[in-house]
């Protein structure tokens, strides 16, 4: 084995956590909370994950209020799911006693397909907006967060990462990009405020510093707090690389112990972080609102956009904030070859977050330690990303 894929399969420290190796698995929604309810199926997905290897598992998008949520079987982080995330994280350190897990907490913001939220009559983001995925079920418009709304989300992320901690967690990730909603307070695009939260680059910062700063004082230097940035947003009137830096850099500042530098938002260009096969296809084919069906038949290929796949599509973005920051960096995007694993690791990354590789493989980690030549096999048709909201949520349609 070349040195630098010996360096993916050596112990590492996360901030002041150890993990075993260098890889880490990236947060994937899965679909698989039924009623929000994280039991058996979300379980024995991640034990898979946990016994094939990887030294950190991640629970993706768990909501830090219950609207927060873009569907109601996501998972919020409350004490009603006390019980069921404090044995599903000491089953997963059954199958493997030095993993680590990590939850990813966010929040949809200003886009639900939920018409009955919770605490809101509406979902809230930084300006007012039109919720296109509400639209079928209902519920079209967004609102403008007021200051005490504002406020009050701070609360829920210190909240919800002190559930973490306390239910056994050994770090957290927090979403700041793919255009939800904290996301949405950096780009221009969705935050058209004229306060102290709207306008300059520190003005759109406001919210997300704040909320680091919160969860970093509430868990303690212990449990190390990861960020997924945009490097892009991939829309016009977005962030782009230039401005992300700053981003990066201002994260860095406020210490964040590791960036995770992504692209792309789920509303209007989710092809910047998936890259291969459209997710329009297979999206279609599974939605049952015929309001919802029409609407992707109509704009699936605007919304959908081309962007060919091709190995480690982030490296020379992410490469550049690497080159601005000091904390510790995460690679993520099209890392599917051995040959890839390699580069990320010579070019400096800590840590690499792999997706759909290990939701074809989940023994990526076993398998590619075994053997030098190891093929993954994912083809990124993207078909397990079009079925998390299916019955039963994503699996791998390759392997069957
Ligand atoms: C099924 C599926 C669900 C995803 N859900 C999330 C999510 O909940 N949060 C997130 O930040 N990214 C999500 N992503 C994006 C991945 O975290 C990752 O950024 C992307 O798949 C690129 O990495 P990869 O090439 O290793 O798959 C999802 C991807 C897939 C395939
Ligand atoms: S369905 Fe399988 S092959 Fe297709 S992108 Fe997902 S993991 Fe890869």
């Amino acid at each position: 084995m070349s040195e630098y894929l010996d360096k993916a399969f050596t112990p590492a420290k996360l901030g002041n956590l150890q993990l075993k190796n260098r890889i880490i698995k990236a947060a994937t929604y899965e679909g698989k909370t039924p009623d929000g309810v994280p039991g058996e199926l979300l379980q024995t997905f991640h034990k898979e994950v946990v016994a094939g290897g990887v030294a950190m598992t991640t629970i993706g998008y768990c909501t830090t209020e219950a609207d927060g949520r873009i569907n109601d079987q996501m998972m919020w982080l409350h004490e009603g799911v006390r019980p069921q995330l404090t044995s599903m994280i000491r089953e997963l350190k059954t199958v493997s006693p030095d993993v680590t897990v990590s939850g990813q907490m966010t929040h949809c913001g200003n886009f639900s397909k939920i018409r009955k939220m919770q605490r809101l009559k509406r979902p809230l983001g930084p300006s007012k907006a039109f919720n296109m995925l509400g639209a079928a079920s209902g519920a079209p418009f967004a609102g403008a967060m007021t200051i005490k709304d504002i406020d009050y989300l701070v609360q829920t992320y210190r909240d919800a990462a002190l559930l973490m901690k306390d239910v056994g967690f050994d770090a957290a990730e927090i979403h700041f990009g793919h255009g939800y909603g904290l996301s949405q307070f950096i780009s221009p695009r969705t935050n058209k405020r004229t306060d102290e939260y709207g306008g300059s680059l520190e003005n759109r910062m406001r919210l997300p510093l704040r909320v680091l700063e919160a969860v970093k004082t509430a868990v303690g230097d212990g449990f190390p707090i990861m960020g997924k940035m945009n490097m892009t947003d991939g829309v016009g009137d977005g962030i782009h690389l230039e401005e992300a830096i700053e981003i990066a850099a201002m994260f860095d500042s406020g210490g964040i112990d590791a960036l995770i530098c992504s692209g792309g938002t789920s509303p209007f260009n989710p092809m910047v972080y998936f890259r291969g096969d459209s997710l329009a296809v297979g999206l279609i084919e599974q939605q049952t609102n015929p309001i919802a069906k029409l609407g992707l038949k109509l704009i699936g290929s605007k919304m959908f956009k081309d962007y060919p796949y091709y190995e480690l599509y982030f490296l020379e973005d992410a490469k550049k904030i690497r080159d601005r920051v000091d904390c510790q960096m995460v690679y993520i995007g099209g890392c599917t070859e051995l040959e890839s694993l390699e580069t990320v690791m010579k070019e400096g990354f800590d840590f690499v977050q792999l997706g759909r590789p290990l939701i074809k493989d989940p023994n990526y980690v076993i398998n590619a330690m075994a053997d030098g030549n190891y093929k993954n096999g994912c083809t990124h048709c993207n078909l397990c990303a079009s079925l998390i909201e299916a019955p039963g949520g994503i699996r791998c349609p390759l392997n069957e």
